[in-house]
């Protein structure tokens, strides 16, 4: 009876999604993860079928492949894509008929983990990328003192060449040599200067808006169970800026994903995430606050430092912030934060609007 209970509270609040058909896909049990997905009741879900939820009938067919992924359609549209496992088994049902059982994970929390990959690869390659101008820049400078001092004593050689005799042969191809390994120092430093400069951050115009909605259903999974509502304060919408979209969306998935984290550790049902934001001539600014679990004075001197985390071992790296704050200096914009123990906390963001 115990484990009855306890397993019937497992199936309940799990946020992954456990299902069992029929070998018809008729629903004979379903989770709230499930209805939650879909935005339909237990009892209508349970009068439709699997495959009236699913994008592509033919997914159905390809789950031998791996990975075996499933894409569900909610009530409103939208697309939720899910790791699934399912094993078919004649126990489940009293009467031995077969049944499958469906579990699935949400791609998305998979998603997150990718940009977070990302977003360090891109700040190791713009840290390679400045050493490597700064060495550059240093050395052209002597290239070029070297290139002119080998070009004064080829001339020097040439002018004394009758009292130099058989050593001024000598002389003229060591300074040849010279020469033409200056202007290889060179091409090498220029390819490096190429390289670097495709390293720099790609501008575009694009509205930010957009840029946060779009972000947003990325993430939407990690939103379910027990749901975080948004609360959208959009100011100009219509605002063009130019700067690089895909950073700017890495930085944002770390702020929310850090919010939505404190709001899950705070354990309530009534989590908010309200994204404001605000244009203030030159800069543009983008608010996300949430009422998770706040962050204790101690902590919020550290918060910014790498591997600074205070989740548990194995589930935060700690350079989240650390990266965010790298990577928006380099944009020419900055990160703040103010935060109260056990009530919430509020990340902005701001980055020029001309994109310089
Ligand atoms: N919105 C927030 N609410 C409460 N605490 C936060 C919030 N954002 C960050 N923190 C605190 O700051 C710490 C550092 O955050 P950061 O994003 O750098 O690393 P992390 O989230 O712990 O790990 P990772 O980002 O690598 O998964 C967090 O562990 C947490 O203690
Ligand atoms: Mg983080």
């Amino acid at each position: 009876m115990l484990e009855k209970n306890i397993l019937r509270d497992i199936l309940e609040l799990s946020g992954e999604i456990i299902l069992l058909t029929d070998m018809d896909y008729n629903f004979l049990l379903i989770n709230y993860e499930f209805e939650n997905i879909i935005g339909l009741s237990k009892k209508q879900i349970l009068k439709a079928k699997l495959t009236d939820f699913i994008k592509e009938k033919k997914d159905l067919i390809e789950l031998s492949q791996i990975p075996k992924t499933l894409t569900f359609i909610s009530k409103s549209g939208e697309k939720y894509p899910f790791y699934i496992q399912h094993v078919t088994r004649d126990h489940y049902l009293p009467d031995k008929k077969k049944a499958i059982l469906w579990i699935g994970v949400p791609k998305a929390s998979t998603e997150l983990k990718k940009f977070q990959k990302e977003l360090i690869r891109l700040n190791r390659m713009a840290e390679v990328g400045q050493l490597a101008s700064g060495i550059v820049h240093e050395l052209r400078n002597p290239l070029a003192i070297i290139n002119q001092a080998s070009g004064w004593g080829k001339t020097l050689i040439s002018d004394n060449k009758k009292k130099l005799g058989q050593d001024g042969d000598e002389l003229e191809r060591v300074f040849e040599e010279i020469e033409s390994q200056t202007i290889r120092c060179r091409d090498i430093t220029d390819e490096l200067l190429n390289f670097v400069r495709e390293l720099s951050t790609e501008k575009k115009e694009f509205s930010p808006i957009k840029l946060i909605e779009s972000t947003l259903t990325l993430i939407n999974a990690d939103l379910k169970s027990p749901k975080i509502i948004i609360e959208k304060k959009y100011e100009h919408r219509e605002r063009l800026i130019k700067s690089d979209f895909r950073i700017i969306q890495q930085i944002l998935i770390n702020l929310l994903s850090n919010a939505i984290y404190a709001i899950r550790e705070k354990n309530i049902m009534d989590g908010k995430i309200t994204i404001i934001t605000q244009d203030q001539g030159n800069m543009f600014k983008i608010i996300i606050k949430d009422n998770g679990k706040g962050i204790s004075q101690k902590d919020q001197e550290k918060i910014f430092d790498i591997f600074f985390t205070t989740k548990p071992r194995g589930q935060g790296t700690g350079l989240g912030l650390a990266l965010c704050r790298d990577i928006i200096s380099k944009l020419g914009g900055e990160i703040g934060f103010s935060s109260k123990y056990m009530e919430g906390s509020e990340f902005y963001i701001t980055f020029p609007i001309n994109g310089s």
